[in-house]
C-alpha cells in the first residue's frame, strides 16, 4: 500500500464503504480539524491545537497506540534498535516530539542521569510525560523535558548530542517544518553523532490528510537533508519490524566532522529543491 494516495476521492469512498461504522468518527475529525485550522496560524499551532484535543481523550491514544500494551510494544522497538545501533550510557540524547515517553521511558532508563532530552511542541502531552517519570521511577534519572514553539533548538548549544530520535513526528509534519529541522540539527548535533527520523513512506504521489498525515517520498526527505549539508540514509534493517513507518538516519558528513563550520552554520552550496507535496 506504499503507493496508495489515501487523501484521493477513491480511497476515501472505497473507505468508507468498507468501514461504514468509522463515518461519523471521521466526520467529527473533520469538522474538528477545519475549525482548529481556521483558528490557528501556522501548521505548529494547528498540531498543538490537535494533540489538546487528543490528550484529553487520552495520552496513549494521542501518540498514536490503541491501548497500553500496543504502547509498551512501540516503545520497545525503538528502543531495542537504538541500543543494537549502538546507543548507550555516556550518550546525550535528545528525543523531538517525545509525546508520553512510550519509548522515551526506556531511553531515561539507560542513559546517565541528566542525559535525556525530551522537547515537544504540545505541553499537554507534556503534562503526560511527567507522569510517566513518576509512575516509572525515574525522577532521579532527571529527564529534561521542554515545549518548543519551533525546531530551530537555539536554546541549545553546538555539539550537543550524540543521538536524535524522533518516531512518528515528520509523519505528521509539512515540507516546511521538516526542513527547519534540517537546517538547524547539524549545530546540535555531535561529530560522530546520528539523527533517525521515522517518516510515512509513499512511492506513489506525496500526499496530506487532513493536515494531520503527510506521506513522502523517501528521495525527497534525502534531498531536503542533503540541500542542508547532511547525509540521509535509508535504514533497510527498521523495514524488517512490524511497523508501518520507514525510517531515514542523518549523520554529518565527514568533513564537517574534522573540521569546522558545521551544518546549519555553514554555506552549503544550493542543490535542487525537495519535491512539492500536494496540499
Ligand atoms: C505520534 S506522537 C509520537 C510521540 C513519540 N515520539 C512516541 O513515539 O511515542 C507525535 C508527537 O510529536 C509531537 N510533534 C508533532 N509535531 C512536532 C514538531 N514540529 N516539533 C516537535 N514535536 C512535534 C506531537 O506533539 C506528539 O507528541
Amino acid at each position: 500500500m506504499k503507493n496508495h494516495n489515501r487523501a484521493s476521492l477513491a480511497h476515501q469512498v472505497g473507505y468508507a464503504l468498507r468501514r461504514p461504522g468509522r463515518i461519523p468518527r471521521h466526520l467529527r475529525r473533520v469538522t474538528r480539524n477545519a475549525w482548529l485550522r481556521l483558528s490557528t496560524s501556522d501548521h505548529v499551532g494547528y498540531y498543538r491545537a490537535i494533540m489538546r484535543s487528543e490528550a484529553a481523550r487520552g495520552a496513549h491514544a494521542a501518540t498514536g497506540s490503541r491501548s497500553h500494551r500496543r504502547w509498551l510494544a512501540i516503545g520497545q522497538m525503538q528502543f531495542d534498535y537504538l541500543v543494537r545501533h549502538g546507543l548507550a550510557p555516556g550518550h546525550r540524547m535528545l528525543e523531538i516530539g517525545c509525546g508520553n515517553l512510550r519509548a522515551g521511558r526506556l531511553f531515561i532508563g539507560h542513559l546517565d542521569t541528566g542525559d535525556y532530552y525530551g522537547v515537544d511542541i504540545s505541553p499537554d502531552i507534556l503534562f503526560a510525560a511527567q507522569d510517566v517519570v513518576a509512575d516509572y521511577g525515574l525522577r532521579e534519572k532527571l529527564p529534561h523535558l521542554t515545549v518548543i514553539k519551533d525546531l530551530r533548538f537555539e536554546f541549545l548549544p553546538d555539539a550537543m548530542f550524540d543521538v536524535v530520535h524522533a518516531h512518528s513526528v515528520f509523519s505528521h509534519s509539512p515540507p516546511e517544518v521538516i526542513e527547519e529541522c534540517f537546517e538547524h540539527i547539524g549545530r546540535i548535533m555531535k561529530p560522530g553523532g546520528w539523527f533517525d527520523f521515522t517518516f510515512d513512506r509513499t512511492e506513489g504521489q506525496e500526499h496530506q490528510v487532513l493536515g494531520e498525515d503527510f506521506y513522502y517520498r523517501t528521495g525527497t526527505l534525502v534531498a531536503l537533508a542533503e540541500k542542508h549539508g547532511l547525509r540521509a540514509t535509508f535504514m533497510d534493517d527498521w523495514e524488517r519490524l512490524p511497523h508501518k513507518q520507514s525510517k531515514i538516519r542523518v549523520t554529518l558528513p565527514d568533513r564537517v566532522a574534522a573540521d569546522t563550520p558545521r551544518p546549519g552554520v555553514a554555506t552549503v552550496p544550493p542543490q535542487a529543491p525537495a519535491a512539492e507535496v500536494q496540499r
